[in-house]
């Protein structure tokens, strides 16, 4: 769902040495991931794109012990072209992650969207095509064993009524390219998480069942699969492009349950809250109550593991250029300063009422 946006920047020496997790803190909830270490759950994380904002990096130290690279692991990005791996961008934002002591939710192997012309218009066969698949799942997963905590392994192969989006992988392999992917990451990384990471999981009960339906198929096929990804790109109001605004918090636990029932761990992986701006004090008041619900639905599911937002500051969001008339989708304004929803967040994490 994200455009590129890549960052031009010097290459810096990379390393693929895992990164140290930030230890936990036990006296103090003065942050998001502190917070949430508190409550036994793993992480709070944001999408990072590397862009020299200093004061980024440290909300990111302050408040975060996960990142997810926004663009700089997606096929486009790592293979233009077949057997060229071009992991200059990646690599840093793994040495960025390491110097922050952040995880890694891995983003992303398979994925329909942002894929080069060459992957989707290359009329390979079958056989050929899970070579393709496996020759990148190698590169990929190879090169960062042991930095990546988690791997979205397959990404958005679901439309809306549940039903297996069209794509290359699709058309050329059928259903089983997402056992087979799953299968490959793992015999590339042993280590790392496995997820399937899908938008709309939230509160669309059919594509909710999708997801439990990829679930099984993947387990029926002997493979591994160790959680569901729910991006958690909400809206708190009805907005042109959402079909709904997030729905009550009992819902959202309904269906992060739908899989996680089925013994895998769950997360939100790409939560932002966006509603029409400008915003007005009640808009705004139904947006922090949307981040509170949304974060205290997690709370409210043992295989919650975590959550991750979509970024930082509302200056960097993909929201307004993609919906236009939408935005203020995120926990810090364009100035850094914390938003209201920062407060709300918080409180969905430490289920304190003040
Ligand atoms: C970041 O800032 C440093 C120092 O100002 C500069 O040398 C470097 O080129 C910048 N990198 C990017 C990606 O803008
Ligand atoms: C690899 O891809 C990069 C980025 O598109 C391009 O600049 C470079 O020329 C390619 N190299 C080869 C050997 O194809
Ligand atoms: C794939 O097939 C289409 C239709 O026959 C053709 O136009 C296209 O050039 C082919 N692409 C490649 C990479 O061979
Ligand atoms: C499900 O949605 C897809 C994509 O919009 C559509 O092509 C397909 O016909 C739909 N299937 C059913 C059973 O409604
Ligand atoms: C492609 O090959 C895989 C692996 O052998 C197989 O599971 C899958 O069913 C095949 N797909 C088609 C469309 O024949």
């Amino acid at each position: 769902m994200h455009l590129s946006n890549l960052v031009a920047g010097l290459a810096l020496a990379s390393s693929v040495i895992a990164a140290p997790s930030k230890p936990k803190d036990e006296c103090k909830d003065d942050s998001l991931y502190k917070a949430m270490q508190q409550r036994g759950r793993s992480f709070i994380g944001t999408a990072v794109t590397l862009r020299n904002e200093s004061r980024e990096t440290e909300i990111i130290n302050q408040e975060f012990n996960s990142m997810t690279p926004e663009n700089a692991m997606k096929w486009e990005s790592t293979e233009p072209s077949r057997g060229n791996f071009t992991f200059e961008d990646a690599d840093r934002h793994v040495a960025f992650a390491r110097k922050n002591k952040l995880q890694i939710h891995c983003h992303t192997l398979v994925w329909h969207s942002q894929l080069p012309l060459w992957v989707s218009n290359g009329n390979f066969t079958n056989a050929t095509l899970i070579q393709v698949m496996e020759d990148h799942i190698k590169a990929l997963a190879t090169r960062w064993k042991g930095a990546c905590t988690r791997w979205d392994v397959v990404n958005e192969a679901l439309n809306e009524n549940g039903t297996y989006r069209e794509s290359v992988w699709l058309n050329t392999i059928g259903e089983a390219y997402i056992p087979i992917a799953f299968r490959l990451a793992k015999k590339y990384d042993n280590k790392a998480k496995l997820f399937y990471n899908d938008y709309n999981l939230e509160f669309n009960a059919e594509k909710t069942a999708g997801a439990a339906r990829i679930v099984k198929l993947i387990q029926s096929y002997g493979v591994k699969i160790d959680g569901v990804g729910y991006q958690g790109h909400v809206t708190s109001e009805d907005t042109p492009t959402a079909p709904a605004p997030a729905p009550e918090q009992k819902v959202l636990e309904a269906a992060l349950r739908a899989t996680a029932d089925l013994g895998v761990d769950v997360a939100y992986t790409e939560i932002d809250v966006r509603l029409n701006t400008p915003v007005t004090a009640a808009s705004e008041a139904a947006q922090v109550a949307t981040w509170q619900r949304m974060a205290a639905s997690c709370l409210a599911v043992k295989k919650c593991i975590g959550m991750t937002v979509w970024g930082i500051s509302d200056k960097y969001s993909w929201i307004p250029g993609v919906f236009a008339g939408e935005g203020s989708a995120l926990l810090w304004d364009e100035k850094y300063e914390k938003k209201p929803s920062y407060a709300g967040f918080l409180k969905g994490i430490t289920g304190k009422k003040n």
